[in-house]
Formats: C-alpha cells, structure tokens, sequence
C-alpha cells in the first residue's frame, strides 16, 4: 500500500457533502503516512485554537507551562494577575530551547521572573523583552532593534477553564472558534472545575486513532461488553461546525433531544429507574477511574430505593436524584448552576472540539482527553485523560500529571479497554486489506464531521459518498 498522501492531488472523489448523515469514507493517509504528519505542523497545528493546560495550573505571577505540539513548543506564562501571555519557546540568538522540553515530556512547569538562555546568557522578561545581550556592541547596532530579539509571541486566551493557544497571530478570536459548541457548553462552568486527577501515556498510533476512540459510544457493545448490563448505548451524534457532540438515543426514533441523551440518566431501560439508575452510576464511578460522575451523585442514587415509592416514573427518579445531590453538594459548599433540561439535553454526552479534544460533562463534572502527535511520527502519539470536577473553594486536591501506563490498574477498566483498541486499531489500519474506514453515518457522524474539518484544513482527505 502507498502512504503517500498528494497534497491537493485531484485523484480524490471530492465531495462536498453537507449532509453527514450520508454513508461516506474517508482515506486512511491521515493517520498512516508520514508525509501527511510533517504537514499536519504547518496546515493544522499552526492555525487553530488548541488547549495548552488549565488555568489553575498557573495561578501566580511568573509561573508557566511548556505545551509541546509537534515539532513546536511553547510557553504559556502568567504575567501579570490578570494576564497571560504565550511565546515560542526559542532563544532569538541561536534557537536553543529557553526552557528544555523534550518530545516525550508532557510539558514543564514551574515559575520564572524571566528566563536566562543556558547557551550564551541572553536574558529576557516576562513581556518577552530580550534584557541582556552578552557582547551586544559586537553586532555593531544590529540587535538595537528589539523585533530582532524579542520573543515570538503566540495568541493565547481562555474559555471553559482552559488555556488555549494558536500560533496564528490572525486567527479569529477562541470565541469565535468555540461558536455554538461554546455557547451549549458556557452553562456548565467548566471553569469552575478544577483538576481531579490527570493522566497521561505515550500509544504506539496516530493522535486522531486515539483521540476519534472517544467520539461515540458505539464501540461500547465491543469494548466494554460489561456495561451493557446496566445501560443502552445507542446514541446520536451531530455536527456543529467544526466540533461535534453525541448522545445517548433510542434506536430508530432519531435525533431526540433529551435530558435522557446525557450521562445523567436512569440505567437499563425495563429495571426499577431507582434501582437502575445507582447501578449505573456506581459502575460508572468505579470502573471509570472515579469518573464521569461524583460521589455525591452516587450516593444520591443510592438512596433512591429508600426515598422513592415502587413504581416512580424514570423521568420523575432521575429529577429527584439531581435535586437531592444539588442539595447534598450545597450542604458541602459547591453550588450548582442552574442548567436546564433543555439546556441539558441540548449539550447531550460528550463533546469533540476540534481538532483533538473531548469533553463529557455533567453538571458537576467533566472527564477530558487530549491526544497530540509524538514529533511528526504518524504512528505514535502523547495522549491525555483528566477529570475535573467541582469542589469546594479551598479543598480542591492537589494534582500533578502523572505518566501511567496504560493498565487497568492505573486508569480503571473503561478506559483499560479502550486503550487496548489504540494500537490494534492503527496496525490494523496499515494492513493492505483494508479499504478505508466506514464510519456509522447516524453514531459516529462526530468521527466524519472531524474528517471533513481536517480535509479543509489539510487539503486532502476529503470524504467519499460511498454509493
Ligand atoms: S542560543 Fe540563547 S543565548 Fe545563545
Ligand atoms: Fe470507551
């Protein structure tokens, strides 16, 4: 098989399709060829909005994070109480990183006053000013001017609690970029979570082989055989621009938007909903590394048998469970927002911001993934998964990432099971049998809405009806 990717070749059917509820294809160069992943840098990579870290990760003056994201790094930088600033993590002299950010690290954190290059002592500040010069009268006035030596900056701004970067110093603005995806999200004030936990691992396939793993929960009857004991994972998923979200939904009624549609719902439909609802919930939070849910909505579940009559309709359980967990969490000092179920079902399960992000949130919560390129090596990426969650003003834990290899006993056994398909997924993938994928056009409509996304950016790739 030939993994070469033509770039603009017109050997591609290009379709323009709208309607994403066609069967289509796409080809497999863009998680294959290497040739594809040196201009992911340049045509991806370096025009969209991506999140580099959580605020909270530099809450004082001077204290910054490195993000890597393929061949490039960069410093993301509190300079001020209320500013944050981003460069190229380059010295102007002779290139040597300012701070050392090798490709396997997943960042460096820490705090500076300004930064000293370990080459030849050039100096600058936070605002990027090069300081000192070692020798500068050798350049004859050369260096006098600043645009010379300053550090390159890069946008960066914040949505939802994230910081979020673009090397695209004319990109439209990261609100603009979120688009509807921001404003179906904005209630759930992501950015009032904070860190639960957080993880990371290197996986020998492609960043979009890891990250499209969770688009869709059609996988779950493969995958996580175990959950179908407690709950349906039917589901929807629908384009908004360039993100997508899916959500739970009853087989052959389509699209219905509903609160239903949400991680928050009663488990296996025909079970006692008070019943059925804890044991989803408590499976849940034990086999996904104490996530997508909390304790308090546990505990709120568990209760229902006693709290409720036999016989109380699902709708009516899963009303009483929210409200008594709104209260059990006041009672704790976190204060709910007020969501409604509209609102609720609208925002669905989980959400794929393009490129390579996803979030699956609930009121009081949300379970995050990051997948980005190792270098430009198509076969191998850095992937990411944390929690955040609400907590009380001053008893928020105290996290770091932590590298941990992809085992049930370090991520629970949902995410064990999913990260089992990573690299069978991409060895299969190369194998000269295959003949492009062919993604659900109802359940995973989240996976081509991306591949589209991707072919705009890229200039190849485009989808294929498949007639
Ligand atoms: S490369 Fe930084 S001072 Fe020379
Ligand atoms: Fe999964």
């Amino acid at each position: 098989m030939n993994y070469q990717v033509n770039i603009g070749a017109d050997d591609q059917v290009n379709v323009k399709v709208e309607d994403l509820s066609e069967p289509l294809s796409f080809p497999v160069e863009a998680y294959l060829s290497p040739e594809y992943a040196r201009q992911e840098g340049d045509k991806l990579w370096a025009k969209v909005w991506q999140h580099a870290g959580r605020v909270e990760e530099i809450p004082n003056v001077g204290d910054y994070l490195t993000y890597n994201i393929g061949r490039d790094s960069i410093i993301v930088i509190r300079t001020a109480a209320d500013t944050i600033k981003a460069y190229h993590n380059v010295c102007s002299h002779r290139g040597r990183q300012l701070i050392d950010a090798p490709p396997e690290s997943n960042g460096v954190r820490g705090n500076r006053r300004g930064f000293v290059c370990g080459f030849h002592a050039w100096r600058y500040d936070l605002e990027g000013n090069c300081t000192f010069k070692l020798d500068e009268q050798d350049w004859k006035g050369a260096l006098s001017d600043e645009s010379r030596t300053k550090l390159p900056q890069v946008r960066v701004d914040s949505w939802g609690g994230w910081l979020f970067i673009n090397m695209d110093l004319n990109a439209i603005p990261l609100r603009e970029y979120m688009d509807e995806a921001g404003d179906i999200l904005d209630p759930f004030e992501l950015g009032k979570m904070r860190y639960k936990w957080r993880q990371w691992v290197i996986f020998d396939c492609n960043w979009k082989t890891a990250i499209e793993a969770f688009m869709e929960p059609y996988h779950v009857a493969g995958t996580h055989t175990q959950m179908l004991n407690n709950g349906d994972y039917y589901a929807y998923s629908a384009a908004y621009g360039l993100h997508g979200v899916s959500g739970f939904d009853v087989r052959n009624t389509g699209n219905g938007v509903k609160q239903a549609s949400t991680v928050t719902r009663a488990g296996k439909e025909g079970k006692d909903p008070r019943i059925s609802t804890y044991e989803l919930q408590n499976e849940i939070y034990t086999t996904v590394n104490n996530a997508s849910t909390t304790e308090t909505l546990v505990n709120a579940a568990r209760r229902l048998v006693d709290e409720l009559p036999e016989g109380t309709p699902a709708p009516e359980v899963i009303k009483h469970w929210l409200a008594r967990a709104r209260e059990d969490d006041a009672k704790r000092g976190i204060t709910w927002p007020t969501i409604t179920p509209e609102q609720q079902g609208k925002a669905g399960l989980a959400w794929s911001i393009f490129p390579n992000m996803s979030i699956l949130q609930g009121i009081t919560f949300a379970l995050c993934y990051r997948a980005r390129p190792y270098g430009d090596d198509p076969n191998k990426c850095i992937f990411e998964t944390y929690a955040i969650e609400r907590f009380p003003i001053g008893a928020e834990p105290k996290t770091e990432w932590v590298y941990a290899e992809a085992t049930k006993e370090k991520w629970g056994l949902v995410l064990s099971q999913d990260f089992s398909n990573m690299a069978a997924v991409q060895r299969g993938m190369h194998s000269r049998g295959f003949r492009g994928t062919l993604p659900n056009p109802h359940q995973e409509r989240k996976v081509t809405n991306f591949h589209r996304n991707l072919a705009d950016y890229m200039g190849a790739g485009a989808l294929r009806l498949l007639k």
